[in-house]
């Protein structure tokens, strides 16, 4: 504790800078009580606000003025309200725009309980790891055909190698003895299948965590039912977005959950939750898992004294039974703040918790394995636009007819089966030996004359396995 606190006295005698954004809908009203809060514990920062979100639309077609991510680079820890995204059109995320343009790899997402909450479980304590930029996150969309859009899913072996080893380091630092993988790889067996090989990869340089893997499914079941066999999670992108709302409704709800989002040199702290408009403006707002996220915050910069004074307000707030609207209180944010400030406890009095600060993920020690295969080209998905079954030619120079699937089930050859058709098809040609560029052009050339071709996907073999998935029933 005493060398806690020297620490703590070295970090206070200089300001840290925070960029903070207060974003929109219920933001500026929770950042305001946050930001009083840390000041009251004499959190040793200082704040620059910066704005983003629909308030900044008309400076920033993203909702992102270059300003608000300069200053995230040059402070290098920002704190951060909610952002609206509309559905459907308009401008993409404010916060998956920030994930991507700083690198944040791993969102940090610990789902603890809270005293006097009145939930199911009341002994939850994991963290969740969610890969933070690939997956569908990529936003890679294309409309195909009238009837079909397609999103792709983007797992890659050094975004998966990243967020893996950030969670056996996080794992090690904070203490904790299990980390999970969450996949679907049975279903997703190239793209979950190569998010598992590398958490194995990297579980094996940790011998002194245990490491284990559970389907999405089973996870989500899992976790509504025995909540305490987790520790940490680590996930891909989608399922993590998902389960981490999931787990705050073990805990509270979206008010209570907190996040970091953490790359190399850069890190946003922000709640798990939206800009709640329907009841934004009102004062209703419980600022809870902001505040935790500052102190998320607060204990990467160092300053774990504060963060431990600032949650031990928090705790002793919710045990006596203070609480906002969402949790079945009358309190106001406002309130609930002030409440916080009064019940901060003296630093003296309070055991800080030794926990290193900054999770420190080194690069992949081993070489990249996937660099040293052998490529080749052995045949082509061709997707096609075409109502019914397109009538192709079956040999096209070294190519020859293998298979058509229609969303994923093989209608070519033998019999079609009695399902409903989209005007969409994939019609896989392959070659009995590797073909060329050329090969390819004159295929697309060909199939043209007879239908209109989408998009087109090389079939590889590394090292003689193919790497790229069967159609139902192929
Ligand atoms: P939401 O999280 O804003 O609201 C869902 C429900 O939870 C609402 O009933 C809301 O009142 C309640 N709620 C959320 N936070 C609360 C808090 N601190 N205190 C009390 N109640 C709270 O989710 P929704 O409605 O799906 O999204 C609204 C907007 O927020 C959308 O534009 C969405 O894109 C954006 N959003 C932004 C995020 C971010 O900036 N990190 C994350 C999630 C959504």
């Amino acid at each position: 504790m005493q060398t806690q606190q020297a620490s703590d006295a070295h970090a206070s005698s200089c300001l840290t800078t925070v960029a903070v954004i207060p974003g929109d809908g219920i933001g500026p009203e929770i950042t305001r009580a946050v930001v009083r809060v840390l000041e009251a514990a004499g959190a040793p920062l200082a704040w620059e606000w910066h704005e983003a979100g629909l308030g900044s639309i008309e400076r920033a077609a993203n909702g992102l003025p270059a300003e608000t991510l300069a200053a995230i680079q040059r402070h290098r820890v920002a704190l951060k309200g909610p952002t609206a995204t509309p559905s459907g059109a308009g401008h993409k995320s404010v916060n998956v725009t920030i994930r991507k343009a700083l690198d944040l790899y791993a969102n940090v997402r610990p789902v603890r309980s809270l005293p006097g909450l009145k939930t199911r479980f009341d002994d939850v304590d994991l963290v969740i790891v969610r890969e933070n930029i690939e997956d569908t996150y990529g936003g890679i969309e294309h409309r195909q055909s009238p009837e079909v859009v397609q999103c792709l899913k983007v797992i890659t072996r050094p975004g998966s190698l990243a967020v893996a080893r950030y969670a056996f380091e996080l794992a090690r630092t904070w203490g904790r003895r299990r980390v999970t993988c969450v996949h679907k790889a049975n279903i997703h067996k190239l793209s979950d299948g190569l998010f598992l090989s590398c958490f194995q990869e990297v579980a094996a340089e940790y011998p002194d965590i245990k490491a284990d893997d559970i389907l999405v499914d089973n996870a989500c079941m899992q976790l509504v039912t025995q909540p305490e066999r987790f520790d940490v999670l680590v996930t891909p992108n989608l399922y993590g977005d998902i389960i981490s709302d999931l787990a705050a409704g073990l805990v509270g709800g979206l008010g209570v959950a907190p996040a970091g989002n953490i790359g190399r040199e850069v890190a946003v702290f922000e709640a798990v939750h939206g800009t709640a408009p329907d009841i934004a403006g009102l004062g209703l707002a419980n600022p809870t898992a902001l505040l935790l996220s500052a102190v998320q915050m607060l204990r990467y910069l160092g300053h774990h004294a504060c963060a431990a004074r600032v949650e031990e307000g928090l705790r002793r707030v919710l045990a006596d039974g203070v609480r906002t609207r969402d949790l079945g209180g009358t309190c106001g944010t406002e309130a609930f703040a002030d409440a916080i400030v009064a019940a901060l406890p003296v630093e003296s009095q309070l055991a800080v918790p030794q926990q290193a600060s900054r999770v420190v993920a080194q690069a992949p020690a081993t070489p990249d394995a996937a660099s040293s295969s052998v490529w080749e080209v052995r045949g082509v998905d061709v997707f096609v636009e075409h109502r019914g079954i397109p009538q192709l030619p079956a040999r096209i120079g070294p190519f020859a007819l293998a298979m058509i699937s229609n969303r994923g089930t093989k209608v070519y050859p033998g019999p079609a089966p009695d399902i409903m058709l989209v005007d969409w098809h994939r019609c896989r040609y392959v070659a009995d030996s590797a073909v060329s560029e050329d090969d390819v052009v004159m295929l697309l050339k060909q199939i043209g004359q007879h239908v209109s071709w989408m998009h087109v996907e090389k079939l590889r073999h590394a090292d003689g396995v193919a790497c790229y998935s069967k159609a139902q029933g192929e």
